[in-house]
């Protein structure tokens, strides 16, 4: 999108991830060649957001081939490694599911080796024609218009293309029908105010960054025309699982009559997750909420509350921007009839 990429694989070698943790400062790219070098990223958010933890996944499976051999075992066992490190993303399992069928399909093992770094390369370049549909079924969406506000990182960043939400916000912002940009901080790890600030000026796009709890007051003060947000698992009955803090925007808009909508690719929807109350939320050191990097702030010893996700519940959804159009309430037979077509 604008010159830099989350992600670069190097088949037959490894990948390089840009480390999220330094930006905006610094844009450093790390080179991975382990499984376990994978994992540590993946679990320091050196790479995340939902998507492109899917397709960091595929890679780090391509990569347990280069590493440890493709066989069936040791397969298995990178899955297992990699899939314990976020929980709540559900792009992540699923992509590493993909990536063992395609092994599974391919003879011996120079075949499984080259059928992984293809499917890493596959989910790659999917998730970018993902994205690019789904901003433009997106920009169209009742109330986008004037100024929105968007919570945690949903750009390029967060997918390996364009983004979710933030293409949306992009797309509307490109046809002229936004004018501005809201992005909460997004505590404890400032997703927010690191990366959708970087990103939205890469963008050109007008954006005003605001403390995580203004939000409730500026939504009641009528300047957010409607909120958009990505998400990191969409259970069955339209309920979904996005960074801390979504909740209580979309519960603050509904009392304001402002629309809040997720955008997520298909490989967000977990059609075998009933409902939200089974979405499995990560939880978080006490080290991220009593103070940021080696800066401590709180007392130690104290109890910390932090998880990293909660759940929308799908009546405080007015739409569901995916590749495949806007799904609207009710969203379970919207959400069966579109997972079903997608196998
Ligand atoms: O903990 P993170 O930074 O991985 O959380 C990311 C989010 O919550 C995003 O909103 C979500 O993954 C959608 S990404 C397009």
């Amino acid at each position: 999108m604008s010159g830099y990429t989350p992600i670069r694989i190097l088949p037959g070698e490894g990948i390089e991830v840009l480390d999220q943790t330094l930006l905006p400062h610094e844009e450093r790219y790390l080179r991975l060649k382990t499984v376990a070098a994978v994992a540590e990223a993946i679990r320091a958010l050196r790479v995340r957001g939902a998507p492109l933890l899917g397709v960091t996944g595929a890679c780090g499976m391509a990569i347990a081939g280069q590493e440890h051999g493709a066989g069936p075992e040791t397969l298995a066992q990178a899955a297992a490694e990699l899939k314990a490190t976020r929980p709540t993303a559900v792009d992540l399992g699923a992509m590493i599911n993909e990536a063992l069928a395609a092994a599974g399909e391919a003879g011996g093992e120079a075949e499984r080796r080259a059928a992984l770094w293809g499917f890493a390369e596959r989910a790659l370049a999917r998730q970018r024609e993902r994205d690019a549909a789904l901003a433009r079924h997106g920009r169209e969406l009742p109330g986008l218009e004037g100024a929105v506000l968007t919570h945690c990182n949903t750009g390029g960043l967060a997918t390996g293309g364009e983004g979710t939400a933030l293409a949306v916000i992009a797309e509307a912002w490109r046809v002229g029908r936004i004018e501005r940009c809201y992005a909460t901080e997004t505590r404890p790890l400032l997703q927010g105010a690191r990366l959708t600030m970087w990103e939205l000026g890469a963008l050109g796009i007008p954006g005003t960054l605001l403390p995580d709890t203004a939000a409730a007051s500026l939504i009641a003060s009528g300047q957010v025309s409607a909120i958009i947000t990505g998400a990191d698992r969409i259970a069955a009955n339209g309920d979904g699982a996005n960074k801390v803090g979504t909740y209580g925007l979309a519960a603050v808009a509904a009392r304001h009559g402002v629309p809040f909508y997720l955008a997520a690719p298909l490989s967000t929807f977990d059609r075998n997750t009933p409902s939200g109350d089974a979405i499995p939320i990560e939880f978080r050191g006490e080290d991220e909420v009593g103070g940021f990097g080696d800066d401590r702030w709180s007392p130690d010893g104290g109890g910390v509350y932090n998880p990293a996700f909660d759940v929308t519940p799908a009546e405080l959804i007015a739409g569901i921007v995916c590749e495949s159009g806007v799904l609207r309430p009710p969203y379970g037979p919207a959400i069966a009839a579109l997972t079903a077509r997608n196998g």
